[in-house]
């Protein structure tokens, strides 16, 4: 079954036919919602909101944990998070789609791992390249299919949030290799690797970074709206393709 799981801009995925609600509960807690179950173009899909439906959870205080641990339980063999961003790297306009490639976490004190606790042996997953390459080849594939542009590769610097970044940190952000900037790829992508779930990003441009372009001065807020809301129907149109 293919997992969908909606950032900003995605809290619920109506295209769903024959949708079920399922409350899941897990040894981590509850996760961000309850799972929404239908088909999309025929596809079985299990989607769930990553901020609930209210959009009330901050991305450091997303229960990354209870959300995996469920998405697993359930069955989910892909999945595919759509995220929104900033877009550091001059070419990735606000509204552009990007499947990146690698991740620099800058997060603290998110619960990271299920390999914590009494009586856990101590494990070390590979994580040297985080994205599944058959899963980015499938979405690529689907972006090809329904003729959408989606930039191939690409470095997603995860920072803590809730609030946006300084012109400074976006600077050293850049000298790091970003490419874009996010609140939520980690610890997601990690324990979708240890539980052995493929796993990829859809990142979706909202706004230039704080300090480049739209944003010299100041991210705009009233902005993000506007270019979500189009942006988030071509995402649909991918998803619906995916294969
Ligand atoms: N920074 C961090 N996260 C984001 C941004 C940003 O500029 N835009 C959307 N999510």
């Amino acid at each position: 079954m293919l997992g969908i799981i909606g950032g900003s801009g995605m809290a619920v995925l109506d295209e769903l036919a024959e949708r079920r609600r399922q409350v899941v509960r897990t040894p981590y807690g509850d996760p961000s919602c309850p799972f929404l179950f239908g088909r999309l173009d025929g596809q079985e899909v299990v989607f769930l909101s990553r901020h609930g439906f209210g959009h009330t959870i901050t991305p450091h205080q997303i229960n990354y944990r209870a959300n995996l641990w469920a998405l697993d339980e359930i069955g989910v063999k892909s999945l595919v998070s759509v995220a929104t961003v900033g877009g550091i790297r001059a070419d990735l306009e606000p509204g552009s789609l990007l499947l990146p490639d690698q991740i620099i976490d800058y997060t603290h004190g998110r619960a990271a791992t299920f390999y914590e606790g009494p009586d856990q042996p101590v494990i070390h997953i590979d994580f040297t390249e985080p994205y599944d390459a058959g899963l980015r080849a499938r979405v690529l594939a689907a972006a090809a299919a329904v003729g959408e542009t989606l930039f191939d590769g690409g470095t997603y610097g995860c920072t803590q949030g809730p609030r946006l970044e300084t012109a400074a940190e976006i600077r050293r952000l850049e000298r790091d290799g970003c490419d874009v900037v996010g609140m939520t790829a980690m610890p997601e992508a990690s324990l979708a690797r240890e539980l052995g779930i493929p796993y990829v990003t859809l990142a979706v441009i909202a706004n230039d970074a704080a300090g480049r372009g739209e944003s010299a001065r100041r991210i705009s807020l009233e902005a993000i709206g506007g270019v979500l809301d189009g942006a988030m129907r071509r995402v649909r149109t991918v998803l619906r393709a995916l294969r």
